[in-house]
């Protein structure tokens, strides 16, 4: 008996496959490109998402010597918030935009005063509008190409056009349409008081299910190309957040996860519904049945240093190549050589604007506080805590919702080097641990689907059996004590240039 997860990312979609006690069997990547058209816009072909899962899951039924009738389960994730417009033929009208598109300003203050302000828009589905979000793409679509929007029948999210193609339903799950900005949050279904003040028809969207919920089987014609049978369900599955979070075992009270991907979330289990009234933290429907979380994405964390390494140290990367060495691991290494602050020196990571806890698309990334004493490794210090400031941001946001955040979870990338696990049990004051499995999103969709089939009872029960906890980095109290004197300065940086920002 096996279960597949299919996570359908933003660099690639990944497939994994796992046993009926959740031991990993194969995976496998397929990558594709993603298009700028224009500064600040970020588009992808759904096709090629489709492609690559059927590409990976051929593959991983291959490499984990799996018969077609072993495969019970599909779990699907993926980039969260993009826009896959469908006609009344379910042909792709125009290349989805994504998560990091930053296209919709105008209209997040359409929907805003379609509402009556931003505290109603909260009231109605716990989070302020954001570029990033699928509703005002919608509203960018009418407002920007009628000749598409006037063909518009359906709106699905990434996962759910795998989804549709796989099964032929219209459906999605609640953990990734509470990023739609057009689900109420707290009941858990379609908000019709923001569908009707938007003026959208409720029948653009798919059917809402809990993650684990079965929501249709393989059309003949999916089972045939992916060499599976028709007995194959397909579970809800999560947006890659809330997926990545099962995947780290984030599933239960107290207990948070960091993520230094090329953006960065901060990530807490909530039993309750806890909702900023400031909007700086999102507050989603959990991928645990009847539960929430709350995040903080940061949109250049690991994104920050690659950066780094692609526009300033091309030369050092070639001397790294032919000595078969990472160049990451010689960028850290002169990092460890400078001391906790970086002598002064400030990096804000605000290289694509800034979602948590800014929510603005202007901010810029800056280094403050260069003297003559600075060197590259100094730089390279001081992206590592510029970034993980950014996400103690949420952290304090959290805390000061009254949510207990008893263990962290470092995961992602950037969490891969013990240089930067340091940084964030010093900058955040507790213990970072990490944990048994790196696959994510992939292997918290698996997860999902095991469950759906009924070989755990529930989620949590999942994670207990698959997830344990390995390695512990300690805080260092005179790194710490940096830090605390540090983060004020850095959260003062933004408010003194934030007007700046916009006139540049
Ligand atoms: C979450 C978000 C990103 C994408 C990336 O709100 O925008 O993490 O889901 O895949």
């Amino acid at each position: 008996m096996a279960f597949l997860g299919i996570d359908v990312g933003t660099s690639g979609t990944k497939t994994l496959a796992i046993d009926a006690k959740g031991k990993i069997l194969a995976s496998d990547v397929q990558e594709y490109p993603c298009y700028a058209p224009k500064p600040l816009w970020s588009e992808q072909d759904p096709d090629d998402w489709w492609n690559a899962a059927v590409k990976s899951v051929r593959n991983v039924v291959r490499k984990a010597k799996l018969k077609p009738a072993d495969v019970k389960a599909v779990g699907l994730s993926g980039q969260m918030h993009g826009s896959v417009f469908l006609d009344k033929n379910d042909k792709v009208i125009r290349r989805a935009i994504l998560w990091n598109d930053q296209r919709t300003v105008a209209e997040c203050a359409e929907i805003e005063d379609a509402v009556g302000g931003r505290q109603k828009l909260i009231q109605l589905v716990a989070n302020p509008a954001l570029t990033g979000f699928t509703a005002p793409k919608i509203l960018w679509l009418r407002n920007n190409e009628a000749k598409n929007y006037e063909k518009l029948r359906k709106v699905l999210l990434p996962k759910d056009e795998i989804r549709r193609r796989l099964t032929g339903e219209y459906a999605t799950e609640v953990s990734d349409a509470s990023g739609m900005l057009l689900l109420d949050v707290v009941r858990r279904t379609w908000s019709t008081e923001l569908l009707d003040a938007l003026k959208l028809d409720i029948n653009l969207f798919g059917s809402v299910y809990e993650s684990e919920d079965v929501t249709g089987k393989l059309t003949p014609k999916a089972a045939e190309l992916l060499g599976l049978t028709t007995g194959c369900v397909v579970v809800g599955g999560a947006g890659d957040c809330a997926a990545g979070a099962i995947g780290n075992g984030i599933v239960n009270e107290g207990i948070l996860s960091t993520s230094i991907g090329t953006s960065g979330v901060m990530f807490v289990y909530s039993d309750e519904v806890k909702i900023d009234p400031l909007g700086r933290v999102h507050t989603f429907c959990h991928a645990v049945r009847g539960k929430w979380h709350l995040m903080g994405v940061n949109l250049s964390s690991g994104g920050s240093l690659q950066w780094f390494r692609n526009a300033l140290c091309r030369e050092l990367a070639a001397e790294a190549k032919k000595k078969k060495k990472d160049v990451y691991d010689l960028l850290t290494a002169e990092a460890e050589k400078t001391p906790p602050g970086s002598e002064g020196l400030y990096f804000l990571p605000y290289l694509s604007g800034e979602r948590t806890p800014h929510a603005d698309p202007f901010a810029r990334g800056c280094f403050i506080g260069l003297t003559l004493v600075h060197q590259r490794g100094h730089l390279v210090r001081s992206v590592m805590e510029g970034v993980t400031y950014s996400l103690r941001d949420s952290l304090e946001i959290f805390e000061g919702l009254g949510i207990p955040v008893k263990q962290i979870r470092a995961s992602g990338g950037g969490s891969r080097s013990p240089f930067w696990r340091q940084i964030q049990a010093d900058m955040f004051g507790q213990r970072v641990v990490t944990i048994n499995s790196e696959e994510g999103p992939a292997l918290g969709a698996a997860l999902l689907a095991a469950v759906g089939a009924g070989a755990f009872k529930n989620i949590q029960e999942a994670c207990k059996a698959v997830i344990k906890v390995v390695k512990e980095t300690k805080p260092n109290i005179k790194a710490k004590n940096v830090y605390d004197a540090g983060m004020p300065v850095y959260q003062d940086l933004y408010r003194s240039l934030k007007d700046d920002f916009k006139r540049m």
